[in-house]
């Protein structure tokens, strides 16, 4: 469902035949695959998750399990760094990005993708009233209580961008990508 708009940001990332990327948080693999098809025979995509058993290890990218949050980013320096609703679920998000910012090469991308799920006026056209406030309702226990007692913000979407300029101000390029300035 996610993939085409990744794929998309990703290819206007720029060039990625030999790159040198990162998925981190790799979940199924999908993104870490088209990656290493991009990157070619002269390229490297490291695909790394805590629970990395969702990774295949015969499609082109090298797997490694991984904990964000007690190890440093593996193998740096990267061309690109991608992340797909990883970070919005752990509360050492921040330092974790300085992290990932402090591991690209110069004129690396880090790209970061966060998920708003403070879901509000979703429903379009109900059965009735009480059909609108179950969805509502249901929302309401997933934001404010659900996601939050499991360390994740549901409002970090609309952080990232104020956080990846705190990070290196020289990154931002977008709401949600970072280019690192060539040093
Ligand atoms: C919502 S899933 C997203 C998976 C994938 N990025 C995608 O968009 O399809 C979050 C992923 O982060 C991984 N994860 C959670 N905590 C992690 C940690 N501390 N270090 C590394 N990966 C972690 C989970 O195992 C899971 O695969």
């Amino acid at each position: 469902m996610l993939d085409p708009f990744t794929f998309e940001r990703l290819s206007a990332a720029g060039e990625l035949t030999g790159r040198r990327c990162l998925e981190i948080g790799a979940g199924g693999g999908s993104v870490a695959a088209w990656l290493a098809d991009r990157v070619g025979p002269r390229g490297h995509v490291l695909a790394t998750d805590l629970n990395p058993r969702h990774l295949s290890t015969d499609r082109g990218y090298t797997v490694l399990r991984h904990d964000l949050v007690t190890e440093p980013v593996p193998a740096p320096p990267w061309d690109l760094i991608h992340a797909r609703l990883v970070l919005l679920h752990l509360p050492e998000r921040v330092e974790i990005l300085g992290r990932l910012a402090a591991a690209l090469a110069p004129g690396g991308v880090l790209l970061l993708e966060e998920w708003a799920s403070a879901y509000r006026g979703l429903v379009l056209a109900a059965p009735d009233a009480a059909a609108v406030s179950l969805v509502d309702r249901y929302h309401d226990v997933l934001a404010d209580r659900l996601l939050p007692a499991n360390g994740n913000d549901p409002t970090w979407a609309g952080k990232v961008h104020a956080a990846m300029l705190a990070a290196d101000p020289r990154l931002v390029r977008g709401t949600c990508c970072a280019k690192r300035a060539r040093r």
